[in-house]
């Protein structure tokens, strides 16, 4: 991407999230786009990604409709009887999860059902965002869409229970499983990685993990797409697809290729072993995502992790750090 790319993209992002989540709700005519969760790090992403296609897209905040209201939705839904909605809200604190169960199973199940439900009564096609989180890790091989769910806590539990919903409900609807998402609007492990690489500061990255990470601009982008076939009467096959970096990393691969990136010294990066954390939910070992089926029935081709990671960092850094392959010698 050029640096005036990313300057409109950063500018773009900045602006999703404010602007475009209008706090009157629009007519049904202007409504062909639904977004739920337009503030989060996908939302703002895919606000940014429609803006530069030209989609007009309504994200309501929380304050206008909070999605875990069955009603409210349902009634937003009927009234603005959007060709397409995408479901980026969800609660994604994984450790948190274990604590406050219910608040986390009415967003990840519950707005998952009733707005597949709503879309259903409008005919419309939903666009839902799920995880790899909802296999338990115990594979050698990158995770297929048929491979069998087994979610090994309760935030992958409740994102399990609602990509059923979403098939049980009858509507339109394509399930994206994506992974280990990173982007310039929120902190992420890439930024927090880059800032201590750059400073010359050790980091401690886990070397028994793997997942695929996924750049959150890429994802945005994909969806973006997919909207654009929807709208042109292309056809969609309803379905579950996974969509995220390709190939497979641990945190201390991605440390590595920021460092390689950023000039920094690879001896900064210091493997540990997850089993050392203090953390409250347990995680899939092994997560990579096969990407296959979505390359051969939507046309979406999702690039190595590595091509991610550099275009997150090239937007942490204004594209300063971005550009030629940025490798050692
Ligand atoms: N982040 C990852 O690494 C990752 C990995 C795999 C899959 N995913 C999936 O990708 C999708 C997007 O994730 P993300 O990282 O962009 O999430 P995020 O940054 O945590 O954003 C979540 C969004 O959901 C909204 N939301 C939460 N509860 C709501 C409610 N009751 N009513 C309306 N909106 C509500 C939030 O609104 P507020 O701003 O008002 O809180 C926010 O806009 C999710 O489906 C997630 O499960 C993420």
């Amino acid at each position: 991407m050029t640096v005036h790319g990313i300057e409109a993209r950063q500018r773009a992002q900045t602006a999703a999230g404010k602007d475009r989540c209008r706090t009157g709700l629009p007519t049904g005519s202007e409504a062909g786009v639904l977004v739920l969760g337009g503030s989060g790090l996908l939302g703002r992403a895919l606000g940014a990604a429609y803006d530069m296609a030209g989609i007009w897209a309504f994200a309501p905040p929380r304050p206008v409709v909070d999605a875990t209201d069955a009603a409210a939705l349902a009634t937003m839904v009927e009234a603005l009887r959007p060709a397409i909605v995408v479901n980026a809200a969800a609660f994604t604190g994984v450790d948190a999860a274990e604590e406050h169960r219910e608040a986390c199973r009415a967003v990840n199940a519950g707005i998952a059902a009733s707005l597949a439900d709503a879309v259903a009564g409008i005919e419309g096609t939903l666009i839902h965002i799920s995880t790899d989180f909802v296999f338990d890790g115990e594979a050698n091989r990158p995770y297929h869409e048929y491979d069998a769910v087994a979610p090994v806590n309760w935030y992958g539990a409740t994102k399990e229970e609602g990509e059923r919903a979403v098939r049980a409900s009858g509507c339109r609807h394509v399930i994206l499983r994506t992974a280990w998402l990173h982007g310039s609007a929120r902190r992420s492990f890439v930024s927090a990685f880059l800032d201590r690489l750059a400073a010359g500061e050790r980091v401690d990255a886990v070397s028994d993990r793997v997942a695929s990470p996924t750049s959150v601009d890429e994802l945005a982008d994909a969806i973006t797409a997919l909207t654009a076939r929807l709208r042109a009467g292309r056809p969609v096959p309803s379905g579950t697809y996974h969509f995220a970096g390709k190939g497979g990393a641990t945190p201390r691969d991605i440390a590595l290729e920021i460092a390689a990136i950023c000039r920094a010294d690879p001896r900064l990066v210091n493997g540990v072993s997850a089993a050392g954390r203090d953390e409250p939910a347990r995680r899939p070992r092994y997560a990579a995502l096969d990407t296959g089926l979505a390359r051969a029935r939507l046309g979406l081709e999702p690039r190595p992790w590595q091509d991610g990671v550099r275009r997150t960092v090239g937007l942490l850094s204004g594209g300063l750090l971005s550009g030629g392959n940025g490798r050692r010698a």
